[in-house]
């Protein structure tokens, strides 16, 4: 056996030394070191044991390959159409955004489903966990096949994991967990690493669905490791904006199916429901006819969905004007205000700018371009645009229109949700006519985003 030898890792960086530094070199970051076991350098084939050697593909067994619902089609659908055995998935979100309560529902319905499956919960007491299933409204039968364990340490978890042989396991946080191989704190890079190491070998082993829990900070990104995310299948974000009870489960790494995907819940005195018509709940509360608000047709994955995008326009005395955006890319606001300017003749420059996607959705894509274009010059002008209608297209720096993806499917659900008349690219107007698309919208074709603020605003 090769001896394993001590090292210090930057626990920002992963900068290996091999004496404790007070400074990283590479990152600048103080007090980062601690100390760790190097791996023993690469074995031959001969001291290795006969079960790791290569196989062919052929020899590969495939598990069904069928997909597991979990009970919730909002979540199944951000996985990708459900859970796959052996995948392991991180669900990431700020304390108190509901990760727990999305976990336990969906362990919940798997123990009826497939019993057993663990809970591994690191942050809360057995008893806690009993309170918040009752506010749930699960127990009784179907609890039986859900077990509880509120131990952190990895060695003393993992043999009931093989006695147990659980269908499905949640691990709940991955920050609070931690394995004796590395001497190191929970939470720390390290720890977290040598986890998530070892829990998904064990889901990849066993064929078990694993779910790991991981807090978020401030700034968007996962607490200590980023890495994590390098390690799993999957990883979901649940994100929700204060004071709002509707929450938003977002993919952002997939390996079994799309990123674009999201699901929509609602977080209720009785846990989370989901929300089965998104566009709805979005443009329930807007303010009908007002300067600078815009409803337009997003594309979320496969599902069309409908958000309300607000300008505000204001002069202002300074001579550096604020641009602030708020769920929508600040460059592209940026690039369609010039636009707006050069191209319209629209004097932004000794304005203030801020623009918001209402209901803390995220707006990504081009199609959006016309929309906030149309809500800037509407906030700017004071005119209206009439709240039946949605926009759709994206502009290019020449001022003109441009197709999108799915015009059809977003013509569709606006159509589905009343409104009447939709601003969309030409070419997408023709087809719209041709095969039908969104029954009952009357479609106006534009070229240029001259024709679009003429019809929008009646301006030209
Ligand atoms: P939780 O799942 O504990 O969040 P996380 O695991 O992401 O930290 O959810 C905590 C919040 O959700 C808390 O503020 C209470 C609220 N909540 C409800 O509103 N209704 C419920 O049924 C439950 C269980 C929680
Ligand atoms: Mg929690």
């Amino acid at each position: 056996m090769a001896k394993t030898k001590t090292v210090y890792r930057c626990q920002e960086c992963g900068r290996v030394e091999p004496k404790w530094l007070g400074q990283c070199p590479s990152c600048r970051t103080w007090d980062s070191f601690a100390r760790e076991m190097e791996q023993p350098k690469i074995p031959t084939a001969a001291t290795t044991p006969a079960s790791s050697r290569p196989v062919s593909l052929g020899e590969v067994e495939t598990v069904s390959g069928g997909r597991q619902s979990t009970g919730s089609a909002e979540l199944d659908r951000v996985l990708g159409g459900g859970l796959r055995e052996g995948m392991v998935v991180l669900v990431g979100g700020d304390p108190g955004i509901g990760k727990s309560t999305l976990m336990l529902q969906c362990l919940s319905h798997l123990a009826g489903a497939c019993p057993p499956v663990l809970y591994l919960s690191g942050e809360e007491s057995a008893r806690q966990l009993k309170l918040r299933a009752g506010r749930l409204g699960i127990g009784g039968k179907s609890s039986e096949g859900l077990l509880l364990h509120t131990e952190t340490c990895l060695e003393r978890i993992l043999p009931w994991v093989e006695e147990i042989r659980p269908r499905a396991v949640v691990v709940d946080s991955i920050q609070t967990f931690r394995t004796e191989r590395v001497n190191s704190t929970p939470g720390s890079l390290v720890q977290v690493r040598e986890s998530t190491a070892l829990f998904s070998r064990l889901a990849k082993e066993r064929n078990i669905p694993l779910f790991l829990v991981g807090h978020v900070t401030k700034s968007g990104t996962l607490a200590g490791p980023r890495m994590v995310e390098h390690m799993v299948d999957t990883v979901l974000y649940f994100e929700g904006r204060e004071g709002q009870g509707y929450r938003i489960l977002r993919a952002v790494k997939n390996r079994f199916g799309s990123t674009n995907e999201i699901g929509v819940f609602e977080m209720t005195g009785r846990g989370l429901k989901e929300v089965e018509n998104p566009s709805a709940l979005f443009l329930s509360e807007r303010p009908l006819d007002q300067p600078g608000s815009v409803v337009v047709p997003c594309l979320e994955g496969s599902r069309p969905i409908l958000v309300e995008i607000q300008a505000l326009v204001a002069p202002t005395p300074f001579s550096q004007p604020k641009r602030t955006a708020l769920g929508v890319d600040g460059g592209r606001v940026a690039l369609l205000a010039a636009v707006l300017e050069k191209k319209m003749g629209l004097s932004l420059s000794g304005h203030d700018i801020y623009l918001n996607v209402a209901g803390g959705v995220r707006v990504s894509e081009p199609g959006a371009d016309l929309g906030i274009a149309l809500a800037l010059a509407s906030s700017l002008l004071d005119r209206v645009i009439d709240s039946r209608t949605i926009l759709l297209g994206e502009v290019g720096l020449a001022g003109e229109v441009r197709n999108v993806a799915r015009p059809e499917l977003r013509l569709a659900e606006a159509a589905k949700l009343g409104f009447e008349r939709a601003i969309v690219p030409r070419r997408a107007a023709q087809n719209g006519k041709k095969d039908k698309a969104g029954k009952g919208l009357e479609l106006w074709g534009v070229d240029y985003l001259k024709d679009a603020l003429r019809k929008g605003l009646g301006k030209g």
